[in-house]
């Protein structure tokens, strides 16, 4: 449980002003592949098109304010429909509280109970140690390290590509 109240839902285009401001932070933007001076109408345009087959953006919200972000991407290859890749991000002041871990549980409820997905994959710079405590709690595991990944703050990084399996697959009755 947060340590305050949220709650969650489905992003729309009328929450590009909010995603804009979290992406602003260089504690969020430096830890993804974001860039410095988000734009609000590229947020808008990037929730106005029309989502991949099972896409889901979620945000975390408190006091009507945006306040985290997590999402699942499908591909475009039929032989990888059991595949999606999850990026997330929580503001500043609202890290290490619970946030993370609280749309961590509702993506992770909707990939096993409902969007058929078997394997949820990532990459995460490899000293953002928060994160990885956070993927490792529920149940990614290191797959490899892609040296010199992404740039951050002037200099080549590492990532960790990191998966979770579906622990136990849907069946049937
Ligand atoms: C990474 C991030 C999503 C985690 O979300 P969060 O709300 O801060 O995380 P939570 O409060 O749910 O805590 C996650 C776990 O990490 C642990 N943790 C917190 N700080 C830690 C640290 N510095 N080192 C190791 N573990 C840490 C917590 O103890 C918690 O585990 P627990 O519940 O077993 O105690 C969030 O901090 C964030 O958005 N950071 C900036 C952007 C980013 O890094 N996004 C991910 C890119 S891959």
């Amino acid at each position: 449980m947060p340590e305050f109240p949220i709650s969650i839902r489905r992003a729309t285009p009328e929450d590009a002003n909010g995603l804009a401001a979290l992406m602003a932070d260089e504690a969020v933007y430096g830890n993804l592949l974001q860039l410095p001076h988000p734009s609000e109408a590229a947020w808008r345009d990037r929730l106005e098109a029309k989502p991949g087959n099972g896409d889901v953006q979620l945000l975390a919200i408190a006091r009507d304010q945006v306040v985290a972000s997590a999402g699942l991407h499908g591909n475009i290859h039929i032989r990888r429909r059991h595949a999606m890749h999850l990026g997330m991000a929580v503001a500043g002041p609202a890290q290490g509280k619970g946030v993370g871990s609280a749309l961590m549980a509702a993506l992770i409820d909707y990939a096993d109970r409902w969007a058929a997905v078997v394997r949820i994959e990532l990459t995460v710079f490899s000293d953002n140690d928060r994160a990885i405590a956070l993927y490792r709690k529920f149940g990614f595991v290191q797959e490899g390290i892609f040296r010199a990944y992404g740039l951050r703050d002037g200099r080549y990084q590492d990532v960790l590509a990191m998966a979770r399996l579906h622990p136990s697959p849907p069946c049937w009755d």
